[in-house]
């Protein structure tokens, strides 16, 4: 695991780390729900602090609202060797570390994730940028955060949507890394996980994909499973209206579900896993009702993909659970029968 990450107890950790630095200031970054919940819980492990707040959503995680905290830290008079503490979710992690990593070309931050996707994803890895107009995380650049402290005990306030949702990031890490993380999961039930053993294993998965390849040439890749249908999904709903929109991770799991079937049909990928795996998704999240009038708009998504290559759609399929195949080519036609066979296993 890597060494700037701690798992566990935020008030056993958070103290120590800002005693071994002098920090000038120190500011926390939050939004409405992370300022209610989640500050109360951090507050008294961290002296004297700035609150900077900015409105949830990723309609937010834009530049104007970068402005909005590059000028707070100038009104405060921060100076270099100031701190930024992003409590929050991966829209907060990911813009208020870009916002740091860039003021007066670089100032320390800590990531404190209060998602479960922002735990075991957004956190690790260091991917940090925003939204610029409607092409998503556009702008921004790597760097590995100073420190992230992981405590499981912000979940209690998180809605269950957004839990599930994140659930879809551990499942992904289980099905890409060999040995017992998929069996692990498969035999326990959502309700009842053990939510700081899970966050465990999957930073530890992602954590050692990230560090043999850094700046995703080719391992790291394989973290897109699932993703270039499940995005193309999400749009999709994105698209037919706000009261429509389904949660990243809920499309993800569609997604998995699809390229798992993609890759029974390609890779040989065998056909009991399929069964056990869809199963599972479908008993966690339901059955998203996928309208056949949108089947071609999704394909047409799928091709707008950012990870494809010469006008050719590429996905990451499986040979099996923990063998995953980059860059695999993959047809329209393909995509239709993924999403069909999705369809049928709501009859
Ligand atoms: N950097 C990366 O490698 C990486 C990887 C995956 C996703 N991301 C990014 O992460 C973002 C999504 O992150 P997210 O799913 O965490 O969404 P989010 O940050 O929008 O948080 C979801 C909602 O939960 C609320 N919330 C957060 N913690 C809470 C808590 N403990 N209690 C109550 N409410 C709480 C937030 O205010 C928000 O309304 C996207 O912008 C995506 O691009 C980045
Ligand atoms: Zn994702």
């Amino acid at each position: 695991m890597n060494k700037n990450i701690t798992i566990g107890n935020i008030k056993g950790v958070l103290p120590s780390l800002l005693r071994e630095q002098k920090y000038s200031s120190i500011a926390v970054l939050v939004d409405e729900n992370t300022e209610k919940d989640c500050l109360p819980i951090v507050k008294g492990s961290i002296g004297d602090y700035d609150v900077i707040r900015i409105k949830s959503g990723e309609e937010n995680k834009n530049l104007t609202t970068c402005q909005h905290i590059w000028q707070s830290l100038t009104d405060n008079g921060y100076d270099r060797h100031a701190l930024l503490i992003n409590l929050g979710g991966g829209v907060i992690g990911d813009m208020g570390g870009f916002c740091a990593a860039t003021y007066k070309r670089g100032i320390a931050f800590i990531n404190i994730p209060t998602t479960l996707l922002s735990m075991v994803d957004a956190s690790v890895g260091g991917k940090l940028g925003v939204d610029f107009g409607t092409f998503k995380n556009h702008i921004g650049l790597f760097q590995i955060p100073n420190h992230v402290c992981i405590d499981a005990s912000f979940l209690k306030t998180l809605p269950h949507r957004e839990l599930r949702s994140g659930f879809a990031e551990v499942i992904k890490h289980a099905l890409i890394t060999k040995g017992n993380d998929w069996n692990d999961i498969v035999t326990s039930s959502f309700e009842s996980m053990e939510w700081e053993t899970v966050i465990h294993k999957s930073v530890a998965i992602k954590s050692e994909i990230v560090s043999k390849d850094f700046k995703e040439s080719g391992l790291r890749k394989t973290l897109n499973f699932g993703h270039t249908i499940g995005h193309a999904i999400e749009s999709y709903f994105l698209s037919q209206g706000i009261d429509q929109k389904i949660l990243h991770g809920e499309a993800v799991a569609i997604g998995m579900i699809c390229e798992l079937y993609l890759s029974f049909h390609k890779l040989n990928f065998a056909q009991s896993d399929l069964d056990q795996i869809a199963t599972y998704i479908v008993n966690v999240y339901g059955y998203v009702d996928v309208p056949e009038s949108s089947f071609s708009e999704i394909i047409r998504l799928c091709g707008q993909d950012k990870k494809n290559k010469e006008n050719k759609i590429q996905a990451v399929l499986l040979k099996s659970i923990g063998t995953a195949i980059v860059d695999s080519e993959i047809s329209s036609e393909d995509i239709l029968q993924s999403i069909q066979y999705y369809s049928n296993l709501n009859i």
